[in-house]
């Protein structure tokens, strides 16, 4: 059986791949803050957005582990450098330190989002903070560079999708670990009412208009799953949107 890591296990869009990966015959353990009400087969409870906390975590892992869904999360309305911490800095760290226990084959995704969208206008911005590698000099790096909060949640989503893109195939060419990110669209889940105020009603209310219906986060799910599994073992290093068609409506 495959062992895999699932953060943001308590809620949502990480509730539902865990669920789903038990239901397909995987190990999973779970990593949060709070403490999930679903059946894993391990959790360990970790502020994902603490290095130290994140490394007393890693310790308590299996010494292999054959895929890795770092889907935990914060919206917008948290102030910039809890976003900055745990939708990136710490994810990082966490990939990094279990990257080594992986074996030829596995996989990692990032849940990334429809918002981080602008990647490319600010490619080497990004590609500078990808190139710092450690929590602390990311952290220093992003004091140089500061970030606003409006924006901030798309920026770190880009942030993740360029560290995704450019780290993926060295871990490819010289371990044989893929790793992709999925960008899911409105889903429905505790943070859908963030948006609101992140982006403005007006935005919210044209993206509604666009859209059939938000996600449920089981749409989400076996995207992650997929991606997870050996039928993908030849996709690495793509960003993958999961939004019924929203972004498509853009053009
Ligand atoms: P959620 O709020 O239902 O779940 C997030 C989970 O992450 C929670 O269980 C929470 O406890 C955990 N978490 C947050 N901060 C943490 C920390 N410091 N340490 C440990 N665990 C922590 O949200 P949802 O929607 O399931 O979000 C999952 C991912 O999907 C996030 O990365 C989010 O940015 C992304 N996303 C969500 C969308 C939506 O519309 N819901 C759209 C696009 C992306």
């Amino acid at each position: 059986n495959k062992t895999i890591v699932v953060t943001g296990v308590a809620s949502g869009i990480g509730s539902d791949t865990a669920k789903l990966l038990r239901l397909r015959g995987a190990r999973v353990i779970g990593l949060d803050r709070n403490e999930p009400s679903l059946t894993l087969d391990g959790f360990v409870q970790v502020d994902l957005g603490e290095p130290a906390a994140i490394d007393a975590a890693v310790a308590r892992l299996p010494e292999r582990i054959d895929g890795l869904a770092n889907v935990a999360g914060v919206p917008g309305t948290a102030p910039v450098d809890l976003v900055a911490r745990v939708n990136y800095l710490g994810l990082r760290q966490l990939t990094l330190a279990l990257a080594p226990r992986m074996p030829e084959g596995a996989g990692v995704v990032n849940i990334a989002s429809i918002l981080g969208a602008e990647w490319p206008q600010r490619l080497d911005l990004h590609k500078a903070l990808a190139e710092t590698p450690g929590f602390a000099a990311g952290e220093a790096w992003l004091q140089r560079h500061p970030v606003p909060q409006a924006s901030c949640y798309q920026y770190f989503k880009d942030a993740l999708i360029v560290w995704t893109l450019t780290q993926s195939q060295p871990l490819f060419l010289q371990r044989g670990v893929r790793m992709n990110c999925v960008a899911p669209g409105p889903v429905f889940t505790p943070i859908l009412g963030d948006f609101v105020q992140m982006l403005g009603a007006e935005r919210v209310q044209a993206d509604q208009h666009r859209m059939k219906r938000p996600a449920y986060s089981d749409e989400i799910a076996p995207v992650v799953a997929f991606l997870l599994s050996d039928a993908a073992r030849w996709i690495s290093g793509v960003n993958l949107p999961v939004d019924g068609g929203l972004a498509s409506t853009y053009v």
